[in-house]
């Protein structure tokens, strides 16, 4: 598989989200902003794939940015009500949590440093880089259903 095509699978897990109904609250809220986080990845990764369009990355990276300073706020103590599938780590880990947002943060920043130079190779491989560090932190903190 080439480097890209991995981007793009981690991509299509990250987005494989199944329907969030009945819930409310900041439970809603987040689940909703990550919704639209896997739609954005997703739809980068098309734009990445059919090499269109890649300074508008630069915008889409900033939207992540943006996300990434508001993961650790959306996910108070005592807010994993159903159906949330945030880990009980979000909790008792909440450095290690934080940490895993500044990283996705840092790998967006690093992207729109690729965009600038406008290397599609560039940019794809910090692509993947980005969306592993969503896979990263579902991993440790999400709990994937099945
Ligand atoms: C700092 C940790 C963290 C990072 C980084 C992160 N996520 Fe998430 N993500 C979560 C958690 C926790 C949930 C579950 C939230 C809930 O159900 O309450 C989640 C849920 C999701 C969901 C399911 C949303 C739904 O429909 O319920 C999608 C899609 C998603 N993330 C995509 C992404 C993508 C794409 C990225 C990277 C660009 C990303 N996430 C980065 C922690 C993270």
């Amino acid at each position: 598989m080439t480097r890209l095509a991995s981007a793009i699978m981690v991509v299509i897990l990250c987005v494989s989200a199944p329907a969030h109904e009945g819930a409310t609250g900041i439970v809603k809220e987040r689940m909703d902003a990550m919704k639209a986080l896997g739609a954005l990845t997703k739809d980068m990764a098309d734009k990445i794939k059919g090499n269109r369009n890649l300074p508008s990355l630069s915008a889409d990276a900033d939207a992540i940015i943006a996300t990434a300073d508001r993961i650790p706020a959306w996910f108070p103590a005592g807010s994993a009500q159903k159906p949330t599938e945030a880990a009980p780590a979000i909790w008792t880990d909440p450095e290690g949590f934080a940490a895993s947002a500044v990283a996705m943060r840092k790998m967006a920043e690093a992207l729109k440093v690729k965009v600038e130079a406008g290397e599609p190779a560039g940019i794809a491989a910090q692509f993947r880089l980005l969306a592993q560090s969503c896979k990263s932190c579902h991993q440790g903190y999400r709990i994937i259903p099945k």
